[in-house]
């Protein structure tokens, strides 16, 4: 398993150069819709080590074709820059009958289906690659059928999954997911995301994921009872923080993830592109 840092703010370059030096992390995952200002060569040779790509606001389950397409123009930049090891997206809500929301919002996996798998043909193939979407921390009921959801998508598109363990961990506290249902969906994936929660400040109390935290004892025992699972070659996990960023939390996390996984068995100059 090859251990990975988000990226999403300037401020934490030193952090992260840090950690590369260390040798705590083996690539640098960035947020890249932040980084759009800067220029794609700049952000290839900001930090040596593998760059994967992580997408944020491509909106594209509400975009229309020529934004997406200008959009994906842009990505293609970076991913072609960087020879990045994957490509992920989020399938969220922004907006609900015009109105912009002020948390991201989930979809509804009964009702969206055909939708959500035709918006996520056409970005790929806007793009012109095979992208990972990440699983969302659920609130309401409705997380029940993401695992099934996610499982059917990846058959009928070839998309990936980049499984966030922590949200899958909210998702079962707030909604009560079995982590259990997420087993084959983790089979299957190559890319997975970690990171702290916490609790909502009022009622009803949900866990929201901050990434201001240490990873929480639920997480671990979940990649500790998945290990087998989650590990695989190219398996890629990042680590997320931009909240509270302590450095010396940060490697005790990376050093409990490490002592779980190992150290990982690809050398970097043998990393392949995934398709
Ligand atoms: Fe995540």
């Amino acid at each position: 398993m090859r251990l990975g840092f988000n990226f999403t703010l300037g401020d934490t370059y030193d952090l992260v150069q840090r950690l590369i030096a260390e040798g705590h992390i083996d690539y640098c995952e960035y947020l890249i819709d932040n980084f759009f200002c800067v220029d794609p060569d700049e952000i290839a040779k900001a930090f040596d080590c593998p760059i994967g790509l992580h997408v944020m606001y491509s909106r594209f389950l509400e975009a229309d074709r020529p934004t997406l397409v200008d959009f994906a123009a842009r990505l293609r930049d970076y991913i072609d820059a960087t020879n990045a090891i994957y490509v992920s997206d989020h399938i969220l809500r922004f907006t609900h009958e015009g109105r912009a929301f002020f948390h991201l919002g989930e979809i509804d996996y009964s009702t969206e289906y055909e939708f959500v798998r035709d918006k996520v043909l056409e970005w790929q193939e806007i793009v012109g690659q095979r992208i990972h979407f990440e699983n969302y921390p659920s609130i309401m009921d409705g997380g029940l059928e993401a695992p099934t959801f996610f499982e059917r998508l990846t058959k009928e598109t070839g998309a990936g999954v980049l499984f966030d363990a922590s949200n899958a961990v909210c998702a079962y506290r707030n909604c009560g997911t079995p982590l259990e249902a997420w087993r084959n969906v983790i089979a299957k994936a190559q890319h997975f995301h970690v990171a702290g929660y916490r609790n909502s400040m009022i009622e009803p109390f949900i866990s929201l994921d901050t990434h201001a935290d240490s990873l929480s004892p639920e997480t671990v025992a979940f990649l500790e009872n998945f290990r087998s699972v989650f590990d695989k070659p190219g398996a890629t996990m990042t680590y997320e923080r931009d909240q509270e960023i302590e450095y010396d939390d940060i490697v005790a996390d990376l050093k409990l993830l490490r002592g779980l996984f190992g150290e990982p068995q690809e050398r970097r100059h043998d990393l392949v592109v995934s398709a």
